[in-house]
């Protein structure tokens, strides 16, 4: 028998178990770590801030409940692939989107279903911080495959460097030290490893954000009733690549 902590449970197993005990709404909202128009805004108004345009092409890997799509819907000729592991969780987007033309497929082996130099932008809020490093890699490596020149990857994670985001890794320890079922892996990564990463992936860092610092500018544009202008922290901290253009 093995003496290995099961300590990881797949996403798909997590959104079916809180769906057989909340509320759909309720259920996909924890699947995703809650708040989903605060959130949505944040990842929106980022976007945004990082050349995101009305007709943008845009790839949204681990589109979850559709945080992001919810406020992207609004753009007619945007373009827009949501990918995810998780069959329950593309439904409900592609039931609550109401946009027939947005593109929600099940992910498989951590490739994008995409021509090269099909895309403009490739997101993955809070996706990175669930999988193994080399998951990662082989995402990222597909983003330099269908980026368009001048095309960016935008993407979340953990670090060790904010405070904040040591209470994270604070309940990993506790699951650890109390031999108790844990939800879903999580990931750290260090912002100097990343750029390792991306000069060996070829591309240029834009951004290297701390997600403490209110580095995300909430215009009149991506302002909601419930999520005013002004400037915000993410939470997560933040990174910014670019295919070269030439
Ligand atoms: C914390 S949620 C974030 C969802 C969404 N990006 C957002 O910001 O609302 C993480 C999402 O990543 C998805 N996911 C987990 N592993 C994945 C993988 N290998 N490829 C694509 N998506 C994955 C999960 O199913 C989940 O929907």
């Amino acid at each position: 028998m093995s003496l290995q902590l099961n300590y990881v449970q797949s996403y798909a197993a997590m959104v079916r178990a809180y769906l057989a005990a909340f509320p759909e709404d309720e259920a996909v909202a924890r699947s995703v770590g809650g708040n989903l128009e605060l959130f949505g805004v944040l990842e929106h108004s980022l976007l945004r801030q990082y050349g995101l345009r009305e007709d943008s092409r845009v790839v949204d890997v681990g589109c979850g409940a559709g945080r992001l799509a919810a406020q992207l819907r609004r753009y007619p000729p945007l373009r827009y692939l949501g990918l995810d592991v998780v069959p329950e969780l593309l439904d409900y987007c592609r039931r609550k989107m109401a946009r027939p033309d947005f593109r929600l497929e099940l992910s498989q082996g951590n490739r994008i279903p995409l021509a090269d130099g099909e895309a403009d932008l490739v997101t993955f809020f809070s996706v990175f911080t669930h999988l193994l490093h080399e998951e990662s890699y082989v995402y990222l490596q597909e983003c330099a495959r269908v980026l368009a020149p001048g095309g960016r990857v935008i993407f979340s994670f953990f670090e060790f460097a904010v405070e904040a985001q040591w209470s994270v890794f604070e309940g990993n320890v506790d699951w650890v030290r109390k031999r108790s079922y844990l939800g879903h892996i999580n990931v750290f990564m260090h912002a100097d490893d990343l750029r390792l990463w991306a000069r060996r992936l070829g591309f240029t860092v834009i951004a290297m954000e701390r997600g403490d610092k209110a580095s995300i500018a909430i215009t009149a544009e991506t302002a909601t009733e419930a999520v005013p202008a002004g400037q915000r922290a993410l939470g997560q901290s933040y990174c910014v690549l670019e295919k070269p253009r030439a």
